[in-house]
């Protein structure tokens, strides 16, 4: 990786020194040097370019000097390290510079053998450090994710719960109106070829409701009642397998039971519209035994593939034409299998544009999108690599090239560490 240092020093000889004497490292690009020539020239480099890891910063200099370079630069980025470079003897400037803030000092005329040990630890330091903090900015997003997921999971949950009871009994009871209206039918029938007297009330009445109709319009109408509630119904428990408000109790899982649920969930993104023809989904279900999991996480990973893919497809047709979305048909495709007894890999496929390779580099880091503002947060996959990687000891890969589609692959173990020796086959 090439380290960028920036050196600060109204003395124009020093930067020829410099390229000298690191000229290998320079070549090789593992060094990349930058110069100022005074505390504000340095914080314009600095604001313009945040790959600058290592100040290194004489203290006398016109227009700004280097202490008060020094206090501006933790506002800057409080990773960056600097090393001030001093009179020897001047004591009461380097006691100044270290309060300040500076990594280290060196004295002049410079040692380039200290110089070179000293911008090594430097950036060292400054490595380990900006790694802390991506490690921890990542860390920081995850829990907020999942806080944000257990609230809107708890909401689900409350409004799935609240909707359910009525579905359930609107289910029930469609059952029996289709039962009575049979049995009316019936009787309506037996009159009709029994009582042949023709009462005009009766009759006018009849011509006014259009009696034909209703009879054969009725059943039509029970049905598509009953198929909406069922539908409803499903969804319900779609739902409380997707939320599943446990985001903090491990417990065994039918994988396949999270993924139709997610692919419910999605239904409506799944069928034609007026912008797009349907997405079809393919899948190949393995044997799979339970898994030891967080559901609802697992889950939330898999709406995350499964929206992106959605995404990746939609966008590709508005660019296919008709002719060749017919020949390409839009495809999602589904497969889970079993390796031995210890993990389960589930991969996710779509014929969609695939991706670039440097979009595939970028795809896991927080805040990664190729999605326009308000479409995309490029949280999906950063999310869904913590709860693979960190949260289930899993592995989460992408294979893709462009126009060539894109598979992730999931791989779990079947059982994680902690509760091993409790569960069941
Ligand atoms: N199946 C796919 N096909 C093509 N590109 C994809 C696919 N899945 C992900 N990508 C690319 O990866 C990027 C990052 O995905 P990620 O899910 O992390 O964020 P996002 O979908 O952009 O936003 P968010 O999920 O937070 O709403 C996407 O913007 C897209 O460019
Ligand atoms: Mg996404």
């Amino acid at each position: 990786m090439t380290a960028k240092i920036l050196v600060v020093d109204d003395e124009p000889l020093l930067e020829y020194v410099i390229q000298q004497h690191f000229r290998e490292k320079i070549r090789s690009n593992e060094l990349v040097f930058s110069f100022a020539s005074n505390g504000r020239q340095a914080l314009e480099q600095l604001e313009s370019d945040p790959q600058i890891g290592v100040v290194l910063t004489d203290i006398n200099m016109p227009e700004m000097d280097g202490l008060d370079l020094l206090s501006h630069l933790k506002e800057k980025d409080s990773t960056l390290k600097a090393v001030v470079v001093s009179a020897y003897g001047d004591l009461a400037n380097i006691r100044t510079a270290m309060n300040r803030g500076a990594f280290d000092f060196l004295t002049k005329p410079i040692d380039f053998n200290d110089l070179e040990l000293t911008l090594q630890r430097s950036l060292e330091s400054v490595q380990q450090t900006r790694a802390d903090v991506t490690q921890l900015q990542q860390a920081q997003t995850y829990l907020i994710q999942s806080e944000k997921l257990a609230s809107i999971g708890e909401l689900v949950a409350g409004i799935t719960h609240e909707i359910t009871n009525p579905v359930t009994f609107i289910l029930g009871n469609v059952e029996h109106a289709e039962n009575y209206f049979h049995d009316l039918i019936n009787v309506l029938n037996l009159y009709r070829r029994y009582c042949v007297e023709n009462i005009p009330r009766i009759q006018a009445a009849i011509e006014a409701v259009e009696l034909d109709f209703v009879l054969e319009d009725l059943p039509k109408l029970l049905n598509s009642m009953r198929e909406g509630t069922e539908r409803l119904d499903s969804i319900c428990k779609s739902m409380r397998t997707f939320v599943r408000a446990d985001t903090s109790a491990k417990e065994l899982f039918d994988i396949h039971e999270g993924i139709s649920s997610t692919l419910i969930i999605l239904k409506h993104r799944l069928k034609a519209n007026d912008s797009c023809p349907e997405i079809e989904v393919v899948t190949d279900y393995g044997d799979l035994p339970l898994v030891e999991c967080y559901p609802g996480q697992l889950n939330q990973v898999f709406m995350n593939i499964l929206a992106n893919a959605i995404d990746a497809l939609e966008d590709y047709n508005l660019s296919r034409t008709e002719a060749e979305i017919q020949a390409n048909p839009s495809r999602i495709y589904i497969r889970t299998e079993a390796i031995a007894n210890y993990k389960i890999v589930i991969h996710i496929a779509d014929n969609g544009p695939g991706m670039t390779e440097e979009v595939r580099q970028k795809l896991f880091d927080p805040f990664f999108t190729t999605k326009p503002v308000g479409k995309g947060t490029g949280l999906g996959l950063s999310i869904s690599y913590q709860i693979v990687v960190w949260k289930h000891n899993g592995q989460l890969k992408c294979n893709s090239k462009q126009s060539q589609g894109t598979e992730f692959v999931i791989e779990i173990p079947r059982h994680q560490p902690s509760i091993q020796a409790n569960t069941q086959e």
